[in-house]
């Protein structure tokens, strides 16, 4: 019997590219492993229709440090997502500081029910 694929989501934030590059990366990674199965990938944005997400087991958000925080619209876009029970990894990218961003986002995430896989 064949065991059913980890149905993995993506979502990143953006604003020059770095942060696109990278999470292409992992959707490369994701896509090349048999137990896994990548099922959306988006960019972060003000009009991202959450409702049109498929059903996940795991999500990844990637995002820019800016100004030593992670963006906002972060936050706000893991609020509007259901992540009861699922399980949650980020990735940054950054120039010089991170300001320790993940001390924030992931608590953030658990606050919002997801496992944190860390960061
Ligand atoms: C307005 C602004 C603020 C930034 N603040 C920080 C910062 O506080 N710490 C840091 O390490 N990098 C900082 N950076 C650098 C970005 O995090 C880095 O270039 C990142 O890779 C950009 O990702 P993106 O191309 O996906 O937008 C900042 C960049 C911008 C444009």
């Amino acid at each position: 019997m064949r065991a059913s694929k980890t149905r993995v989501g993506s979502l990143y934030y953006s604003g020059v590219g770095n942060t696109e590059y990278i999470a292409h990366i992992f959707k490369g990674e994701f896509s090349k492993r048999r137990d896994c199965k990548v099922i959306f990938f988006e960019r972060i944005k003000r009009d991202l229709d959450i409702g049109l997400l498929g059903k996940f087991d795991a999500l990844g958000i990637g995002f820019p440090i800016c100004f030593r925080r992670t963006p906002a619209i972060v936050f706000e876009t893991i609020d509007r997502i259901d992540g009861s029970s699922k399980k949650v990894f980020t990735f940054c990218t950054k120039g010089m500081y991170s300001g320790n961003v993940s001390r924030s986002v992931l608590p953030h995430c658990q606050s919002a029910g997801f496992i944190s896989a860390g960061g």
